[in-house]
């Protein structure tokens, strides 16, 4: 079904449910439980760590170079990577390095000449790497080779050309960073951000995440620094 239908199905059925909180709880379920198949083709598609979602036409240019890590939020109609064409020759059009081109078809057997344009494969194919708990914005374009740190978010609508450090936020074309994310200082003299980093939260288990008290982030750190034994690079 349609994400749109989903959520309108899930409208309908949730208003003979008098109690407000409990409706919205029907509703969550059953979008989720209806848009499931969606992310799990994602998820099987890309390379995704565990709880990372994309929106509606999302598109990897080059799926088994990039890497997604967990919990990462991802909008509607974001691309990862676009491919590029020439732009120091006769033309920039993708007949010269493309050996099928729709437009000729039958026309040009271009992969038979020896003039074919060919990008060295590793500005073709530059690896793009998102980070853990990263938030980007509707209708942001990352180009090839940019790496986004941990809990970073790109604003809507941005082109992102360069490297993204963690708990940044940025924004724009080309994106430039707005301000950092969780920049309070915790007892310790250390922005939150930075503890955040180092406890690495995606890497507890769900289980423990999920009862972590999300808006109180001291008290997070304080949690997960005390079951630090919970994360998955310290389990025996
Ligand atoms: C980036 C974002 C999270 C910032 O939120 P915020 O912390 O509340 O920041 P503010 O609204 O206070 O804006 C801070 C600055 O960033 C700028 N800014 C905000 N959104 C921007 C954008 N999309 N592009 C460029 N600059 C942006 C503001 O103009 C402001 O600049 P100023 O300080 O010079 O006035 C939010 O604007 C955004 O883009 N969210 C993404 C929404 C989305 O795509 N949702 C899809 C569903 S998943």
């Amino acid at each position: 079904m349609k994400n749109y239908l989903v959520k309108k199905v899930a409208m309908m059925l949730s208003w003979s449910i008098k109690d407000p909180k409990k409706r919205r709880v029907f509703r969550a379920k059953f979008i989720a439980k209806h848009t499931e198949n969606r992310y799990r083709l994602y998820q099987k598609r890309y390379n995704m760590g565990y709880g990372s979602y994309a929106g509606k036409d999302f598109y990897v240019a080059n799926p088994r170079h990039t890497v997604i890590g967990k919990y990462c939020s991802i909008a509607n109609y974001v691309c990862l990577g676009l491919t590029q064409h020439p732009t120091e020759t006769l033309t920039s059009h993708g007949f010269i390095c493309h050996e099928y081109s729709p437009f000729f078809q039958g026309d040009l057997d271009i992969g038979e000449q020896d003039n074919v344009v060919h990008f060295p494969d590793e500005q073709l194919r530059k690896p793009i790497t998102i980070g853990n708990d990263v938030w980007i914005g509707y209708r942001s374009i990352i180009m090839d080779g940019v790496k986004i740190g941990d809990g970073a978010i790109v604003a809507a609508g941005s082109v992102v050309t360069h490297d993204v450090a963690p708990y940044s936020i940025v924004g724009g074309v080309p994106a430039k960073e707005i301000k950092k994310r969780l920049n309070k200082k915790t007892g310790g003299g250390v922005p939150q951000w930075e503890k955040l980093l180092e406890l690495a939260w995606w890497d507890y288990p769900f289980d423990f995440i999920k009862t972590l008290p999300f808006a109180d982030v001291d008290k997070c750190i304080e949690l997960l620094e005390k079951n630090i034994h919970l994360r998955e690079d310290k389990k025996e």
